[in-house]
């Protein structure tokens, strides 16, 4: 491979040099373009743009493979548990028994909130979205813990980390009890990370509840498969806000904010909404499908098409099989399920989906899974956020160690008025 590009623009022709991936990826260097020609790229939603080295998640979109570290999704799935993989993300290695330990030992002393915390609650409103109570709480996590928020002090910031890790799931419990007027449940530290999240959604102080393994087990794959998708909307947002220099809890409060949307990870809710809209509607998939592909309708198949999965989203085929395998275990006959199946088969023969190369992702199957454990649909996005945790945070601590870090800035092709004379208010 040659180590230049060569870029001519009008008389000055500049060299572009090629930076290598270690999975051959290739990147244009453009860092001296703007001062070599005074031209910068323009590249709308950054489909073409890299905006950083990294060596936490490589995923290939043409080939459907998505790997964390190193190790591909279908093995880490079936292996291991969602704290191993936090684990991982963060160190860049799988810990040994020992190092895992010590993990859970250290995570398991900060499950509890400040009690002065649980009074945010009773400031939300009972139908305050769970994604805008995460948020909220989670940057509020900075003032309880103000003499630790130092972005260049290692200890600050793994406290911090473990603090997030270990808090989020209670944080998010609460919502949701806040939401249907329950006590909300403290953590129980002798049982795992979905056991003891699962018993803070769903126990009450007037019973006894045990926590079934097989829900437990479907939340762990799930938040595994959730862990990391390298620069997407909502880690490019954690790494921007951090790169400012603020601190840890600010980062992650503001990638929960960009995960919020139905673009991102909002979408698992809406596409149990359109599962529904349609079952209710008397499950006629094809006139769907007709009004997804309609231009003059704004209607998408939600859950369907990914900016970067041009083959497949490995994700949702591990999701299916677990979502099928759940369903069977626990005899649910869930008329969306079928709804699902259908819609994917029409849309995957279809040639409008076929030439756009749109897939079901992630969130396809996903909604199916949380409706089984019994969670509501304003929690689905809440869990991908609890998922996307660790890998959130490893980009940020990737970010803050990189030797070229710098704020984030990008530049712009402003098209608005040239200079123009200012007009008084009696002018105008
Ligand atoms: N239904 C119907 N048509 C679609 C869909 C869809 N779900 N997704 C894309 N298209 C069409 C577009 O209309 C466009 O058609 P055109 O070329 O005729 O104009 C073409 O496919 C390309 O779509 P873009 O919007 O340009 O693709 P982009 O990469 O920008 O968007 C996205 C990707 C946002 C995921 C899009 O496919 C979408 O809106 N899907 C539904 C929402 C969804 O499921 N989001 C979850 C993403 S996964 C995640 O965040 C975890």
């Amino acid at each position: 491979m040659a180590d230049a590009a060569k870029l001519t623009i009008g008389d000055t022709t500049t060299e572009l040099p090629l930076v290598a991936g270690s999975e051959d990826e290739v990147g244009l260097d453009i860092a001296k373009l703007r001062a070599e020609t005074g031209a910068v790229t323009l590249d709308e939603g950054f489909v073409n743009t890299g905006s950083t080295r990294s060596a936490i998640t490589f995923l290939d979109g043409e080939k459907g493979i998505l790997r964390y570290r190193g190790y591909a999704i279908e093995q880490l799935a079936a292996n291991c548990d969602f704290v191993e993989i936090a684990y991982l993300l963060l160190h860049g290695e799988l810990p040994s028994a020992g190092q895992l330990d010590d993990f859970r030992t250290d995570l398991r002393q900060h499950t509890m909130l400040h009690e002065d915390m649980r009074k945010f609650y009773d400031g939300f409103q009972h139908n305050a979205h769970p994604m805008a109570i995460l948020s909220s709480v989670i940057h509020a996590l900075s003032t309880f813990y103000a003499d630790s928020l130092d972005v260049n002090n290692p200890s600050d910031v793994h406290r911090c980390t473990m603090r997030l890790l270990a808090k989020v799931p209670t944080i998010a419990a609460y919502a949701h009890k806040k939401s249907i007027g329950q006590p909300l449940v403290y953590p129980k530290n002798n049982l795992n990370y979905c056991e003891n999240f699962l018993q803070m959604m769903f126990s009450v102080p007037a019973e006894q509840y045990e926590v079934d393994p097989v829900h437990a087990e479907a939340l762990n794959l799930l938040l595994i498969v959730h862990a990391d998708h390298e620069q997407n909307c909502s880690t490019s947002t954690v790494r921007m806000v951090g790169s400012a220099d603020a601190d840890l809890f600010a980062s992650i409060a503001a990638g929960v904010a960009a995960l919020s949307g139905p673009l991102h990870g909002g979408a698992n809710e809406a596409c149990v909404a359109m599962l529904e809209r349609i079952r209710e509607d008397g499950g006629d998939v094809d006139k769907y499908v007709a009004m997804a592909k309609d231009k003059t309708k704004s209607f998408r198949l939600m859950g369907f098409g990914h900016r970067v999965y041009k083959s497949f989203d490995p994700r949702a085929k591990i999701i299916k099989a677990a979502c099928d395998k759940l369903l069977k275990q626990q005899k649910i006959n869930d008329p969306i399920f079928g709804i699902a199946q259908k819609l994917e088969e029409v849309a995957l023969t279809d040639e409008y989906f076929v030439e756009r190369q749109l897939y079901p992702n992630v969130d396809f199957y996903s909604g199916v899974i949380y409706r089984a454990l019994g969670i509501p649909v304003e929690m689905f996005t809440v869990l991908f956020a609890m998922g996307r945790l660790p890998g959130w945070i490893a980009h940020w601590q990737e970010m803050r160690q990189s030797p070229g870090k710098r704020i984030y800035r990008p530049r712009q092709i402003y098209i608005g008025p040239t200079e123009r004379e200012f007009v008084p208010m009696d002018k105008r």
